[in-house]
Order: structure tokens, then C-alpha cells, then sequence
């Protein structure tokens, strides 16, 4: 089944609790929290301070994309503020494994993230040590930017990949996705959709998340 995690970068910031309660209420299975450093991305948002007090609001899975530089620095602060699962970009670290490693010696999931001009090969041989892949299908920094369709190919190669070395890693895809992008993706493998304007953009966001699932 797939899985569905609203990105709360495109949610009202002043009140990230009640955001929070909405998605679940409509049916989210994870928040998907975009985690920028103004080094790594253009842009900055929230860190780990944020996470703590929302963590007090919710029992939803909190799924931390960091997309910050040495991600290494920030592992012991996302764990410590409620971070189920902390995803951190193979570009932005010197020692993959490590740091994944890091984040499991913290009780919690790891997964490795891949901008859109970044190859697979950089990622394979942490697949046996990754609970996820997330697939950045727009490049990072930014909410309501356009699909780039070629991670479609890329989800199909990475999926053959993980069954071939029969890994139960997931695919995680984030970015541009809609109704139309979010049935693409998953006909590609992808297990976990994130979606922000699309979610927080729509009328009735119930239906939003049921088209995506
Ligand atoms: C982009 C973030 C995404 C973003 C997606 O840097 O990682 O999670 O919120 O937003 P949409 O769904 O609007 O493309
Ligand atoms: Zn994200």
C-alpha cells in the first residue's frame, strides 16, 4: 500500500499543530517535515527546537527530510526532538554509511536522499543499510515546483535494483506530485508519496490524499 506524507512546508506555519491534526484527520500517514539550512538549499525553514514542541501535539510518524550540510552535525538534535525516521542527502555528507548508521545507533530510521542530477551508484551500496530512498523529483529548496519527469525512469531502475538485491528498502518520491504525477510514481515503485501544495493546496484534502494512495 502507499504510503502518504504531507509536506508541512506548504502548511499555515503559525499553527503547526492544528496543520498537523488536519492531515491525520484527512487520512496522512506520515508528516513530512523539510528541514533547510540556507547552505545545502537556498532557502531556510524550521530545526530541531520546532520538531520538539510538535512532537508534544502528535503521535504521527515524523519523517525529517534534512536537507542541510553534514547532516552529521544535527543526527543526536532530530533524534532527541522526536524524529522517527531522519533522511539525509548523499550529497551533503562525506560518510554515508556512517551517519545512517548514526541514526540507527539513535533507535530510529535512516534513509538517504538523492537530488535529481545525482546517479543511483551513489546510493547503492548503502541499500542494505537504508530503510528508504527518497527520490527528489524537483530540486531541492523550494514547495510547488514542476515534476521533472525523468525520475520516473529513475524510480523503475532504483525499484529493480532493491528487488534484485532483495532489500526492504522503500522509495520515497518528493516533489511536484499531484493526482496525475502520484499515479506515474507509483506505477514507477514508489511506496511513500510526499506532496505539499498538492495536499495543502486543495479544497478537500481527504480526496487529495485518497487519489495519491
Ligand atoms: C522540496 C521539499 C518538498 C516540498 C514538496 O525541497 O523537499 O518536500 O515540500 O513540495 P511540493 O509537493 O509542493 O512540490
Ligand atoms: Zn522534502
Amino acid at each position: 500500500m502507499t504510503l502518504v506524507a504531507p509536506s508541512i512546508l506548504s502548511s499555515d506555519f503559525s499553527c503547526l499543530a492544528d496543520e498537523t491534526a488536519r492531515i491525520k484527520a484527512a487520512g496522512a500517514d506520515w508528516v513530512h517535515i523539510d528541514v533547510m539550512d540556507g547552505r545545502f538549499v537556498p532557502n531556510l525553514t524550521f530545526g530541531a527546537p520546532v520538531v520538539k514542541c510538535l512532537r508534544k501535539k502528535t503521535d504521527m510518524f515524523f519523517d525529517c527530510h534534512l536537507m542541510v550540510e553534514q547532516p552529521e552535525n544535527y543526527v543526536d538534535a532530530f533524534a532527541a526532538a522526536g524524529a522517527d525516521m531522519i533522511v539525509i542527502h548523499t550529497e551533503a555528507t562525506k560518510h554515508l554509511h556512517r551517519v545512517l548508521e548514526a541514526i540507527h545507533g539513535k533507535g530510529i530510521k535512516a534513509g538517504v536522499a538523492l537530488n535529481p542530477a545525482s546517479p543511483l551508484c551513489l546510493v547503492e551500496e548503502v541499500l542494505p543499510y537504508a530503510d528508504m530512498v527518497l527520490i527528489m523529483s524537483v530540486n531541492p529548496g523550494f514547495g510547488g515546483q514542476k515534476f521533472i519527469e525523468t525520475s520516473i525512469d529513475k524510480i523503475h531502475r532504483l525499484k529493480e535494483r532493491i528487488k534484485q538485491g532483495g532489500y526492504k528498502t522503500l522509495i520515497e518520491v518528493d516533489g511536484g506530485i499531484n493526482k496525475e504525477t502520484g499515479k506515474a510514481v507509483r506505477e514507477a515503485g514508489a511506496d511513500v508519496l510526499v506532496a505539499g501544495s498538492y495536499i495543502f493546496g486543495s479544497p478537500d484534502m481527504k480526496k487529495a490524499i485518497s487519489y495519491l494512495r
